[in-house]
């Protein structure tokens, strides 16, 4: 399926040495047999060159190594956030602060960053738990769920609303919205996507801008960025990024937790007799079940490890790569719960962008363990059902049959 091709491509750009170039490589099309994207990062990483270019959606590179995800995620100098999707130009909109470098980056970086704090997330666990019990005790009785659509996209989207002070209701129209902004292809698609998206928050954000609240989305729209608040297009596409990020990657994560526990039923006991083992697994899931596929843009033509970059070139980095890699961890394919802190991984990013939703993340992902282990202690994969997962711009858990007694 990918191999270095022997004849020349005439997609490929004159820079790119054929050697380098890993034939019907598309990201939107990958295999994925045990909905363990990981594992197919890793056999793309082990069959191809550590830096390899494909032709595939609008021609981009694809960086696999531990040590250059670590590098190219935080060297802003080369590597630029003002593209880090594929397509380019995926949003078709401002997305501050996703879309900037730092300095300005900071600026709007610290407009979001309250929602966050320590203060802000205690005020939320009550929301989340109420939301968990709710959903708990609709699918425990059922014996069996789907737990991608029962569970894991409601929590986040549910989580968000109530953040942003809008009616719950929404939720289902926005959560078709939340997988295709991730994992459509085509461009027109996932902008037109986005665009649904900034049109349900419109009228929103003038209500606010009309009547304060106490809610973020009241904060986010009354706040300041040196001093002068935040032009109409900028101020529509932080809020679109706000109800983006959290959805898809949050309820992936956890799908990709469930799949594991249903799969290997120690790991489950020993979760289940000592739930205080929850925060340390919680880390180690985020290690072994990295999400974002994200990218950068080189600034300048950038010869890195030999391999010639041109201004202009997209470049993409797998973060799960980084946590699963040997470099960085022993065994780093087996999930063990008494690993030695810190875990390391990069899943949340690094360094400036690093993801501000991580905490928000963490707490709704040990707070979900905690309820569901307490009642629902024994589950596995449905039998005759098969897990699904896809790759785009995330590794997205589709859907997930499990049952239990
Ligand atoms: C498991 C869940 C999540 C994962 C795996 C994740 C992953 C990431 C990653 C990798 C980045 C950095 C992107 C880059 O460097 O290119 C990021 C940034 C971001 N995330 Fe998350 N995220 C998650 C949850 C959330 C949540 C719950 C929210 C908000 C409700 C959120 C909002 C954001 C925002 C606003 C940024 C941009 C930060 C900046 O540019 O300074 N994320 N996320």
């Amino acid at each position: 399926m990918m191999t270095a091709i022997d004849e020349a491509d005439p997609r490929t750009p004159s820079h790119v040495p054929r050697e380098l170039v890993v034939d019907g490589f598309d990201i939107f099309n990958l295999e994925v047999p045990d909905a363990d994207p990981p594992l197919v990062w890793r056999e793309i990483k082990l069959a191809n060159p550590p830096i390899f270019w494909t032709n595939e959606n609008g021609g981009h590179w694809v960086a696999t190594d531990a040590a250059d995800i670590k590098v190219i995620q935080v060297d802003h100098e080369h590597f630029s956030m003002a593209q880090h999707n594929i397509p380019k130009n995926r949003r078709g909109m401002p997305a501050p602060p996703i879309d900037l470098d730092p300095p300005k980056h900071f600026g709007y970086r610290a407009l979001i960053s309250p929602a966050f704090s320590p203060k802000a997330l205690a005020a939320l666990e009550g929301t989340i738990q109420q939301v968990l019990d709710g959903l708990i005790d609709r699918v425990a009785p059922r014996g069996e769920c789907e737990f991608v659509e029962d569970v894991a996209h409601v929590l986040p989207i549910n989580v968000f609303l109530g953040m942003m002070g809008l009616p719950k209701e929404d939720a289902a129209y926005l959560l078709p919205l939340s997988t295709l902004n991730t994992q459509a292809k085509e461009l027109e698609v996932s902008q037109r996507t986005r665009a649904e998206m900034a049109d349900y928050l419109k009228d929103k954000i003038e209500a606010r801008k009309a009547h304060p609240t106490d809610d973020v989305l009241s904060q986010v729209v009354h706040g300041k960025v040196n001093g002068e608040p935040l032009p109409d297009d900028e101020l529509l596409g932080m809020c679109t990024l706000l109800l983006a990020g959290g959805l898809d990657t949050v309820a992936s994560m956890m799908g990709f937790i469930f799949r594991f526990l249903a799969t290997h039923p120690a790991h489950l006991a020993e979760l289940v007799a000592d739930p205080d083992l929850i925060p340390q697994a919680t880390e180690e899931f985020f290690r072994r079940c990295g999400i974002a596929n994200t990218g950068r843009i080189l600034v300048e033509d950038y010869e890195f490890h030999g391999v010639q970059l041109k201004a202009g070139d997209l470049i993409q980095i797998p973060n799960c790569l980084y946590g699963i890699d040997e470099t960085v961890v022993d065994n780093p394919l087996e999930v063990d719960f008494h690993r030695k802190k810190p875990i390391p991984y990069a899943s949340f990013g690094n360094g400036p962008h690093s993801c501000p939703g991580k905490a928000l993340a963490r707490l709704e992902v040990r707070l979900l363990l905690r309820s569901w282990l307490s009642r629902i202690p024994e589950f596995t994969v449905k039998p005759g059902t098969v897990p699904q997962a896809r790759i785009g711009m995330t590794n997205s858990m589709r859907e997930l049959w499990l049952s239990w007694r």
